[in-house]
């Protein structure tokens, strides 16, 4: 790691530091009717799950699964850090997820979708339809596409039950899912397509959000454009119709590449497709992650214990039983939606409810119109979906029957009077919470209060789920002790069955980001020399409960999700006028973070608010919408070091409204205070009516 940036860690780890000041929160206890009824009761799971017991502990979450071969190999480490699991079993996820389920539960719903428009009733897809459309589907990947096992593909899908469908057809076939966030431009989807070398793209006409029909084929034209100026040709490009038989997009159909799903599966209608039984470590998806440099990374996850993994953490955690209906309120495009809204529910064949469109659609009341609708009894989702619909409709859920037993809340930090309003209005007093540490790497959960054992603490994401080990290093890999108020950063010790596998055909770059700082010994094939490096920053308090403080990295959470500095960067590159970007985090009521940019301009650039707009446009269009910047300021001149490395740790400073700290080191000190005279104007400027 370069000097810079073990710099911009430490000034990182100093404010952390005064982050811990922050007082104890007083603990609340899980209800006797919850207790009663959940999951996991007994205490002795610790024990079980315990270091002595590890990795046999493990089997535990396997035997949730039916393999068709059982394993011989709970894990193997003799390549570390590439981690084996059960191997020398096979089982197939999608058989998992659906055939299995039929014997008992075929009529009972697999999901129920609600659409974005009110006026449409939600729909029913049952366990046995469920079985049907995703052997139509499969049977058409197969001989329509050609795509047989290994193979990649590319979804670019919104929140339909398209999704999960082609998802599942893929699983069944042994194909690895790539899917790419709805809400991610073209030009995103396009590189993903590029690195994972996928020649499908499955997508679709138009979604809504927010009240209109988007059109989404737009697109995938993006995409396969992007993707072949990359290297990689499309040869097929599927496209669902949000309403079959109607196209509902303005841009036209490519003669010979595109085709409607929808037309196509009538050809296999009633087929069915034998499911492929899949080597435990056959990589079952892959979810691009924003790191620190430019490209996302293809995480890479396995079939066996990932399935293992989210069985057993939403059987556990999520407290999910076959009669429940489970809500949680992410987007399948995140590993959220992959873990906890298809695969873990679907293993241990509960209804998931898929909603199409914004929370905040038509009002603020419609989640909790939705929950009172279905009945749902588990729901999930994040600070930033909480923080938004208090602020909109602090007495809204109140006006509502939903009756939750158990609530989640997952992706960053949430703050204690949010998670009150959380637990006290939308909660009612009465469901557990549960709020759940992990990453896209990470498969599942790692740390959490188990809901029917642990009191909650407002603010805490618990302690670590069972056969999870962490550790909180300093800078200098000394272990920080629990009750030492000092923040550090969080590593987990141990390999378990979620973990990905390695970065998409760069194993490298897998070892670099997460195995190498604090390895012990590259030459040792026993775990305990390998901990993984989370990249967050936390603190253990004197019980055992983990407070996260944020990435420690270039990564900025908007809403839950990473984005890339470095990516943002690039992206505000691409506008001709700008000669040099930063992107710093700013801290935002709603969201968590946000983007806030700083350029600076070539000499023969004329017009400096219109390259902020182009800014802001190459932001949307190359990243998507979530990466919007919140401010974009045009500057005479970035600080910089003598080096002439730029000073993000200033530009956030200034940002965020504190203190810039030591600058005597920079090679031009005098441009701090103009650029804080700029920002607090515009600021100004931004607060007037
Ligand atoms: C980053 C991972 C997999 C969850 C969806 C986001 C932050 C996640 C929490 C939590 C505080 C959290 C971390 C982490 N984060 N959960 N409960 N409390 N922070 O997945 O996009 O891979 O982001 O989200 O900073 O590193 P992701």
């Amino acid at each position: 790691m370069s000097n810079t940036s073990r710099n911009e860690e430490r000034t990182e780890a100093n404010e952390a530091q005064i982050a811990v000041h922050w007082k104890e929160e007083q603990y609340f206890q899980p209800s006797q009717s919850f207790i009663d009824q959940a999951n996991l009761r007994d205490p002795d799971v610790r024990t079980r799950f315990g270091e002595d017991n590890f990795p046999d502990c493990f089997r535990e979450y396997a035997d949730l699964l039916t393999w068709s071969k059982p394993y011989h190999t709970v894990l193997d480490t003799s390549h570390p850090p590439f981690w084996k699991w059960f191997t020398g079993g096979e089982l197939n996820a999608c058989y998992n997820c659906v055939d299995r389920h039929l014997e008992h539960y075929r009529n009972k719903a697999a999901f129920i979708f609600v659409a974005e428009p009110e006026s449409d009733a939600p729909v029913a897809m049952t366990y046995q339809e469920l079985y049907v459309r995703v052997n139509e589907m499969a049977a058409l990947l197969r001989d329509f596409c050609g795509l047989k096992k290994g193979d990649r593909v590319t979804l670019h899908l919104p929140m339909t039950l398209d999704l999960p469908i082609t998802m599942l057809a893929c699983a069944r076939l042994g194909v690895i899912h790539s899917q790419v966030f709805g809400g991610f431009s073209g030009q995103s989807c396009g590189s993903r397509i590029q690195d994972s070398g996928s020649r499908v793209l499955i997508s679709t006409d138009a979604y809504w959000r927010s009240g209109k029909l988007i059109d989404h084929k737009v697109n995938a034209d993006i995409a396969v454009q992007a993707a072949e100026a990359l290297g990689q040709h499309v040869d097929q490009v599927l496209i669902w119709q949000r309403y079959p038989g109607k196209y509902s997009s303005p841009t036209p159909m490519v003669e010979g590449r595109d085709h409607f799903v929808n037309e196509l599966l009538k050809q296999y209608a009633g087929r069915r497709v034998e499911p492929e039984a899949m080597d435990a470590e056959a990589p079952l998806f892959l979810m691009y992650s924003s790191g620190t440099t430019g490209k996302p990374k293809g995480c890479q996850h396995r079939t066996g214990g990932y399935l293992a993994y989210v069985a057993g953490t939403s059987k556990y955690i999520e407290d999910i039983h076959p009669t429940d209906t489970y809500w949680c309120m992410a987007d399948i495009g995140w590993i959220t939606g992959h873990s906890y809204i298809v695969y873990g529910p679907l293993l241990l064949a509960a209804t998931s409810v898929i909603y199409e469109g914004t929370p905040t659609f038509p009002d603020v009341r419609r989640p909790w119109r939705i929950a009172e609708r279905l009945g749902v009894n588990i729901f999930h989702t994040s600070p930033t979906a909480v923080r938004a619909l208090r602020r909109a409709g602090p007495d809204e859920p109140s006006q509502c029957q939903q009756r939750f037993k158990h609530m989640t809340t997952v992706g960053e930090p949430i703050e204690p009077s949010a998670w009150r309003w959380y637990y006290e209005e939308v909660g009612k007093s009465q469901a557990v919470i549960v709020d759940t540490w992990w990453q896209t790497e990470n498969g599942g959960f790692l740390c959490s209060t188990i809901p029917a054992l642990d009191a909650m603490k407002p603010g805490s994401a618990g302690p670590a789920l069972p056969g999870i080990y962490p550790v909180i290093y300093d800078d200098d890999g000394n272990e920080v002790a629990k009750g030492a108020g000092q923040a550090g950063n969080l590593c987990i010790r141990n390999p378990w069955p979620g973990i990905m596998q390695t970065v998409w055909g760069n194993d490298q770059r897998f070892i670099d980001t997460y195995y190498k700082r604090y390895c012990k010994n590259p030459d040792s094939t026993d775990w305990r020399d390998w901990p993984y490096m989370s990249g967050d920053g936390a603190m253990q308090a004197a019980d055992g409960y983990f407070r996260i403080l944020g990435r420690l990295d270039d990564v900025i959470n908007v809403s839950g999700h990473r984005l890339g500095t470095k990516e943002i960067e690039s992206a505000c590159m691409t506008v001709p006028e700008v000669a040099e970007a930063a992107v710093v985090p700013v801290s935002d009521e709603v969201k968590g973070k946000v983007p806030e940019v700083y350029v600076s301009l070539t000499p023969d650039a004329r017009d400096p608010a219109a390259a902020a707009r182009k800014v802001v446009q190459a932001c949307e269009s190359i990243i998507g919408k979530i990466a919007r910047p919140e401010h974009v300021y045009v500057v005479q001149d970035m600080p910089k070091t003598r080096s002439g490395k730029i000073m993000r740790r200033v530009l956030s400073a200034i940002s965020n409204g504190r203190d810039v700290g030591d600058i005597t080191t920079l090679a031009n000190g005098s441009v701090v205070e103009d650029i804080r005279t700029q920002v607090d104007s515009a600021r100004a400027a931004a607060r007037k009516p």
